[in-house]
């Protein structure tokens, strides 16, 4: 099973939670990380090679911090550029047919603000039903979402225990799973 993690942080030299997941995924075997930021810098993205980088993985996992309950805009210029007609919907669109699709997220919300009835009204699971209705739309299998909270207060040793339940949480998941939420930093 071959891993992409596709980052989207605008700014992960200063970032420390999505640095940390990232340096400690690049290490495991069979995955590679792709920080979309970095890369292109100013650049317009590169369709025939974001879209060989999907063919040559079977799980795609989108890691990025939780902007206004969305993703940083670059990522979704690259779901509006990449995922186009033909290559992943519509006639001979099934490219990423059958692959596992899943989101890392930071917040800076607490666990608890992100359940019903904490202030940010809805669970994670819930903010990011487009990821899921995403993943569906291109016949792929969601995941379990996987979430580090309470970002922007989180100790060095927190980031480091969130660094090994990320790892483990490659390690195991699997569509067929019907567990919820993977919650990190309460
Ligand atoms: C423009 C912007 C929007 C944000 N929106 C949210 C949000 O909707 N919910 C939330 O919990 N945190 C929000 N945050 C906080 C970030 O998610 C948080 O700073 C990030 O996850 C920290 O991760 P890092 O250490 O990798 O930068 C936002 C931050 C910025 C800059």
């Amino acid at each position: 099973m071959k891993t992409l993690i596709i980052v989207a942080h605008p700014d992960l030299q200063s970032s420390r939670v999505n640095r940390a997941l990232a340096q400690v995924v690049k290490e495991q075997p069979d995955t590679t990380v792709h920080a979309l930021y970095e890369f292109y810098g100013d650049r317009p993205l590169d369709v025939p090679h974001e879209q060989a980088l999907l063919d040559s993985h079977d799980r795609i996992i989108f890691q990025y911090p939780l902007y206004w309950y969305s993703t940083p805009p670059l990522l979704k210029k690259w779901f509006d550029e990449v995922l186009t007609y033909g290559y992943a919907f519509g006639p001979g669109g099934e490219h990423l047919k059958g692959k596992e699709v899943g989101i890392a997220i930071s917040t800076a919300g607490t666990a608890a603000s992100y359940q019903p009835g904490g202030y940010n009204l809805f669970t994670v699971r819930e903010i990011a039903k487009p990821m899921e209705a995403l993943a569906n739309y291109v016949s792929g299998h969601y995941l379990p979402p996987f979430a580090v909270h309470n970002a922007n207060q989180i100790t060095d040793e927190q980031i480091t225990e969130a660094q090994a339940a990320y790892v483990q949480h490659l390690r195991t998941i699997s569509h067929v799973q019907t567990a919820g939420l993977i919650t990190i930093n309460k």
